[in-house]
């Protein structure tokens, strides 16, 4: 047992992770553009720079990879990192996709299918992060500012799932036996299928704080997450998932998060529980 890389290592799913594996005791590097100083697993890792992945790599036999973020076109910097990993002797990859298909953009698919092609490796394609709510996140960020979800999904339902849950999926296909035989494609997602209005009155329910729920179209959307700081490819590609969700397309329920972990997904309503300080208006933004 070499070693687990763990790219996006500080992010939502990378750092759950991170944590589960520890508590594993298996040997982990954690992949950063910038490594803490105080972490000895933490190492200098960063997608514009292929010049620090074959330090990353070296000596570690298993990766979870979190592609570049923002990017509807991920194969030209996540490509030849997977060739050097196959040349280092990486014999395992578990790739965070997304259940969700952005449209226009055949990137995504093509790193997915690439990984699907090789025995034991596996993707991960969850639906949309409870997280979302949370912290930094342009929706979280509307909840608390104007206690307000702007939405185009209409009342179009998800199968949200924690994190944590993505966590726990990752570390078992990571940390278990190499089945070549194995599913290499899993569907993730919470207890329950909801939609924006749902889980704003769960919110509300848990912690008292009212939020409304304003449609607005897709173009609109689009414009906010500009407004936000995504890049506008990918906020139009971002922006235009919500047609899909309308349409029903998203409202998806598996058992994957029991099947591989032995344990039921968290449902919406405990993820709040957990977080219940965070909608408050003054609330700085955490994770
Ligand atoms: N949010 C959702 O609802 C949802 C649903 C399904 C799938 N997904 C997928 O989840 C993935 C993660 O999305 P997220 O927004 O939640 O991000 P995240 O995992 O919270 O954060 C992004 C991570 O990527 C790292 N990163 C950013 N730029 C990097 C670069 N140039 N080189 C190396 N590492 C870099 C960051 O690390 P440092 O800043 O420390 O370098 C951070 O750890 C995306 O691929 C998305 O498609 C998200």
């Amino acid at each position: 047992m070499a070693g687990v890389l763990v790219t996006g290592g500080t992010g939502k799913t990378g750092r759950p992770l991170v944590d589960v594996l520890r508590r594993a005791g298996a040997p982990i590097r954690v992949a950063s553009r910038h490594p803490s100083a105080h972490d000895p697993d933490a190492v200098r890792f960063d997608w514009d720079d292929p010049a620090t992945h074959a330090d990353a790599l070296r000596g570690m036999d298993r990766i979870y990879l979190v592609p570049p973020a923002n990017s509807v076109d991920p194969m030209p910097r996540v490509g030849p990192f997977l060739d050097e990993a196959e040349r280092l002797g990486v014999r395992r990859v578990v790739l965070l996709g997304s259940a969700i298909v952005l449209p226009d953009a055949p990137g995504p698919l093509e790193l997915a299918e690439r990984i699907r092609s090789r025995p034991g490796w596996a993707v991960l394609r969850p639906s949309g992060f409870m997280q979302n709510f949370v912290g930094a996140h342009p929706v979280a960020e509307r909840i608390r500012r104007d206690g307000e979800i702007r939405t185009a999904a209409g009342d179009g339902r998800l199968g949200w799932i924690d994190a944590r849950d993505i966590a726990a999926a990752a570390s078992a296909l990571l940390t278990g036996l190499l089945d070549p035989d194995g599913p290499r494609d899993h569907l993730l997602t919470g207890p329950a299928a909801l939609s924006y209005r749902d889980a704003a009155a769960i919110i509300t329910a848990r912690t008292g704080r009212p939020i409304r729920v304003r449609h607005i179209s897709v173009d609109e959307l689009a414009g906010n997450y500009q407004a936000a700081g995504i890049p506008e490819v990918f906020a139009t590609a971002l922006a235009g998932v919500d047609a899909g969700i309308r349409a029903g397309r998203e409202d998806l329920v598996s058992t994957a998060v029991l099947d591989l972990t032995g344990r039921p997904p968290r449902s919406f309503a405990d993820f709040v529980q957990d977080h219940a300080g965070e909608w408050a208006r003054s609330a700085p933004p955490g994770r």
